[in-house]
């Protein structure tokens, strides 16, 4: 059985403050719930303070990105080993990153690998775009992002996986079960064919796109899934327990 998992993507929102505010106003409800694995990725600057914030529970933190490099002159950049000790995961391979930053699968290839190098677990990101959906080019899209981020890397099972299909990232419009478990299911095959399929019948892998608290069951409720990567609905307090709260009931088959 995997063990079920729910991350906040926060983005680019709250200041040190709001954060403070949001982890406060989330703790004690997200707390309750130890049968699955919650993760806040708040911004880098929130890291610290979060970190002191839920020491003594066993809610973990993300990041949501990293350059490969472990220092130097790289302005504005921020590094594993900067990151260890902050937080448990990172956030690779956005397709907000990919787009407005122009991150390929080789670059995020190299921070999968450096990642990992620093003892940090990935949320390896990936997804179709409208066009390539509508062209019938999906699983070929996700393949080549699945070969790409996992080149040369050795059979894991700790990395997670994200499917997030861009048309349907903050635009209310989100996937169906039945179309986001076949996908997963495909992303599943393709790294068994790269890592096995034991490791791939092991690794989590999360649907994220418009997820709230309105439709997360009918992600959960599918067995490919094993969670959710939430954004928008993950900066709302009572909202993102209760995607927790019901992931747990789901998935303990209550
Ligand atoms: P959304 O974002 O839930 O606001 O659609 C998800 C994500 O980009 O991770």
């Amino acid at each position: 059985m995997r063990r079920p998992f729910i991350a906040g993507n926060w983005k680019m929102n709250t200041n040190v403050t709001e954060a403070i505010e949001l982890i406060k106003d989330m703790k004690e409800g997200l707390n309750l719930l130890s049968t699955v694995d919650r993760v806040l990725c708040p911004p880098f600057v929130s890291l610290y303070c979060a970190g002191e914030l839920v020491r003594g529970t066993d809610i973990e933190l993300g990041a949501q990105n990293m350059y490969f490099k472990e220092k130097g002159a790289y302005t504005g950049e921020i590094s594993p080993i900067m990151l260890k000790g902050l937080c448990k995961y990172v956030i690779l391979g956005h397709s907000e990153r990919r787009q407005r930053f122009l991150e390929t699968d080789v670059m995020i290839n190299e921070k999968m690998k450096a990642a990992l190098a620093a003892g940090l677990l990935p949320i390896l990101c990936m997804g179709e775009s409208l066009e390539e959906n509508e062209a019938g080019k999906t699983n070929e899209k996700l393949s080549h992002q699945v070969q790409g981020g996992l080149k040369d890397i050795a059979a894991n099972k700790a990395i997670v996986i994200a499917y997030e299909p861009i048309w349907a990232i903050g635009t209310g419009k989100a996937a169906t079960g039945t179309q986001a478990a076949a996908t997963i299911k495909y992303i599943r095959e393709t790294v068994g064919k790269m890592w096995g399929s034991e490791v791939a019948d092991s690794v989590r892998i999360l649907y994220g796109g418009s997820v709230t608290a309105a439709n997360i069951a009918e992600f959960i409720k599918e067995l490919q899934i094993d969670g959710a990567l939430v954004g928008g609905a993950s900066l709302k307090a009572r909202e993102f327990i209760d995607i927790v709260k019901q992931s747990a009931a789901i998935k303990q088959g209550k």
